[in-house]
């Protein structure tokens, strides 16, 4: 970030830029496509940041390979949401030993390296799968559920589906991964009719799953959110549509659109100001009383 420019010492305040490398685990959804959205309008130039976005497709080699680069770079700050939970030991180790301040955005590691980052902000996964378990046992309570899971090994699938296996596990009848993507989506939930033709209800771990599993319930001939409810997480604007149309039962939110906090929170960490260990975007959600003005309200 070169020598002092300005009469503030405070990085990305009139003073040096921040150079920022964020390493995005894909676009692999309308909520990624939102977050990244998110993200680059908070690191602009004119809020003091030098941004380096690079997006792995899902795949945890290209984000190791884009955190070392950015090691080797020098950058102020690193950034990334890690697409699954395990295999960051050493790359965290290797930023660590740069003395560069890592940021961990929406989903969380398991590593053995202590102190491993600055700081966490994303959802509570946990609670989103609780409030989703607590819709269906007041409003569905003898669901026989298929369950669609996200990327198996990421927190979000870990965290949303621990609830829903420790209360209605008894009631899941079988479970596939679609990748939090709709095309997968749908081509688990066809085969799932024919392997589970008692199922009634579909969780889904995020709304792009949901919305090719819609697509292949139609196919068989069956009505989704009637035949076959559907739970659903994010409440990016399609799957708000679909509830709304009946096609989904019901939607906890996962909120993307946090950018600005990733950016405070890195200009904290890079002029080593005190911050939380962990910061919880907090989450709504929605049933099919969900007006059409709120649709229409949302963004992404
Ligand atoms: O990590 C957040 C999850 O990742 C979102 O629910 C999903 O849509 C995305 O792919």
């Amino acid at each position: 970030s070169g020598g002092s420019s300005g009469s503030d010492d405070t990085k990305g305040s009139g003073g040096d830029t921040i150079k920022v490398g964020f390493s995005q685990l894909g676009a692999e959804s309308g909520w990624r496509t939102a977050n990244t959205d998110s993200v680059k309008a908070a690191f602009t130039k004119d809020k003091g940041f030098d941004l380096t976005f690079v997006d792995a497709q899902q795949k945890q080699e290209n984000q190791i390979k884009a955190i070392r680069d950015f090691i080797d770079q020098g950058v102020d700050a690193i950034a990334f949401s890690p697409v699954v939970e395990t295999g960051w030991d050493q790359v965290l180790q290797e930023a660590k030993d740069a003395e560069i301040p890592v940021v961990l955005v929406d989903r969380t590691v398991k590593t053995s390296v202590s102190d491993p980052y600055a700081t966490y902000i994303g959802n509570d996964f946990e609670k989103e799968g609780e409030t989703a378990v607590a819709w269906i046992k007041k409003n569905a309570a003898d669901a026989k559920i298929f369950e669609l899971q996200g990327t198996l090994g990421s927190s979000a699938q870990v965290d949303r589906e621990k609830p829903v296996d420790s209360e209605l596990g008894s009631q899941i009848v079988g479970k596939a991964s679609g990748n939090f993507t709709r095309a997968e989506g749908k081509a688990a939930t066809e085969a799932a009719l024919q392997a589970y033709p008692n199922m009634t209800m579909i969780v889904s771990h995020n709304d792009d799953m949901a919305l090719g599993a819609i697509e292949a319930i139609e196919a068989a001939g069956k009505k989704p959110g009637t035949d076959i409810k559907i739970v659903s997480f994010d409440g990016v604007r399609d799957g708000l549509q679909a509830l709304h149309d009946k096609k989904i039962n019901y939607i906890v939110e996962c909120n993307p659109v946090y950018g600005d906090q990733i950016a405070d929170l890195v200009k904290k960490v890079v002029n080593g100001e005190d911050v939380a260990k962990s910061t919880i975007v907090p989450d709504e959600a929605f049933d099919q009383t969900i007006t059409q003005e709120t649709i229409d309200a949302r963004k992404y």
